[in-house]
Formats: structure tokens, sequence, C-alpha cells
């Protein structure tokens, strides 16, 4: 069995610190084998916000798999943001979070979905390249791990429809190419809990959103976290969620099955939950 933490939308820089050290806490009891970070780490992309980032990521007791959000790009810097977008991200994170990993049992790999500028006025808004989601296709598709999981920022299918800040550009066809091969889609962004199936002829692909972990930036829903315990036949997601803003304690738990059945999977959706 695989343990992983989904953590999400950290915005260090607006970070909720009592709830920085209790997910700490959390982890240290009892380490996950793996952590799952779908970007935006930052508020705003400064040097000092990465370092916070960086210091928390260091007190981790396991790997890191992730990739950044839109947020992670220089927002006020702008010859940062045009000729050199990541690399305050790179040099902060770079050698702490992997943008892959790969053992005998897990292959995961990740996804850039923020861009630096883009044709549209919302330059918050994600966008996959299609080659990007073939070449990640084709890697997943030739590994022989039993557990397969991409992860980035941007959700490429969400509760409501690709409405509002889910309009990823190129999100459904990614999504259409990704659940052939993967098991997993893990994502960020808007801030709110959900696990949304597709099933194949062999097995089903989930993709699955996290609300914020512990930033000041709480949208419809209160801070948390996924658990995922991955096994053969099924998958189970404990919904993790702050209390008092102080602490973090499983509050749901949804069964995640991995192989079709006679019916349906039943999609998990947190949208508008107000917490305990
Ligand atoms: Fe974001």
């Amino acid at each position: 069995m695989i343990r992983l933490f989904h953590i999400a939308d950290l915005h260090f820089g607006r970070e909720h610190r009592p709830l920085v050290d209790a997910f700490i806490d959390y982890c240290m009891a009892e380490p996950p084998d793996l952590i799952v970070a779908t970007g935006d780490f930052t508020q705003g992309a400064r040097r000092k916000e990465f370092a916070a980032a960086r210091q928390f990521f260091d007190a981790l007791p396991c790997p890191v798999i992730g990739a950044p959000g839109n947020h992670d790009v220089p927002s006020r810097a702008l010859d940062h943001r045009f000729f050199t977008p990541w690399q305050r991200f790179e040099r902060a994170l770079g050698g702490r979070i992997d943008p892959r990993l790969e053992t005998d049992v897990v292959l995961g790999e990740t996804l850039h979905t923020a861009r630096r500028a883009q044709m549209q006025l919302d330059w918050s808004l994600g966008r996959v390249s299609r080659s990007d989601a073939l070449v990640l296709s084709r890697k997943l598709e030739n590994g022989e791990q039993p557990i397969k999981f991409v992860a980035c920022h941007h959700p490429l299918i969400a509760p409501n429809g690709s409405k509002g800040r889910a309009r990823t550009k190129r999100g459904e066809h990614a999504a259409e190419i990704l659940s052939a091969a993967a098991d997993l889609v893990l994502t960020g962004h808007l801030h709110q809990t959900f696990a949304l199936p597709r099933a194949g002829e062999s097995h089903v692909c989930w993709f699955v959103g996290a609300s914020t972990t512990f930033s000041e930036r709480t949208r419809d829903e209160p801070s948390g976290f996924n658990e995922i315990l991955i096994e053969a036949d099924r998958m189970e997601l404990i919904h993790h969620e702050s209390r008092e803003a102080i602490s973090f304690l499983p509050a749901r738990r949804f069964e995640l099955p991995r192989r079709p059945g006679d019916t349906e999977p039943e999609p998990v959706d947190l949208s508008g939950h107000a917490g305990r």
C-alpha cells in the first residue's frame, strides 16, 4: 500500500502559521510515503516567500513531488516574469521538490499548467500544451508500475465543468489522454476538494482536487488536505480538515474504486462545504 498526502495552494506570504506547524507535526507523527504538492507555493513569488516555503519542505520527513502554480511566477518583477519566470521557484525549491518520481511500484509525473503570460485577460488560468500531454501519457504508458499518477496546479476537469477559474485551456483534452494511462490526476488552484472518476475498460482514473492546506485564502471550504491510500484494487481518500485553525483532523472518508464495476463510481464534491 502507498500512503500519500496531497497538499495545495500553500501561499506562503499568506500562510496561517499554526496550521503550518500542525501539518508538519502530522507528518512527523506518521510519515506518509510521499507528499504531492500541487502548486501556488507562494502568494507573490517573492524570495522571502520561497525561502519560507523551502524551510517548510525541509522540515518534512519524506520525498515531495510537485509543480508550480500561477502565483509562483513573479507578478511585480516583470523582467523576471517574462525572461526567467521559474528561476525563483527552481532556486528555492528545485533541490527539494522533484518533478517526477519513479519506484518499483509508483510512477509520478508533473505537468506545467501555469504561464508567464497569455493571449487572454486572465493570466491566472491554466493551459496544457498538447505535446506535454502526449509526451506524459507515453511515459506513463511505458511504465511498468502498478500505480501511476500526474500532478499539476490547474484542474483538468472540475465538478462544475470548465467554468470560471476552472477554465484550463485544453484541460478536457488532456484529461481524456491522461485518464487512459494514469490512476490519479492531482490538482489545486480551486481551493476545493473533489474526486471525479473517469472509468475506462480496465481501470478508473480519479481526478482529485485539494483545498488550500494552510493559507488564509480559503474560499468556500476550510483549509485541509487529502490523504490517499492506494492498494491493488481500491483507493481511499481521507479528507483532513482544519479545526479551529490550529489543528487537522480526519473529517470524512471516500472509497475510490480502481477497477470499473457494474455501477458508475460516485463522484466526491465538497463544494460549498462550510466546515465543522
Ligand atoms: Fe492558482
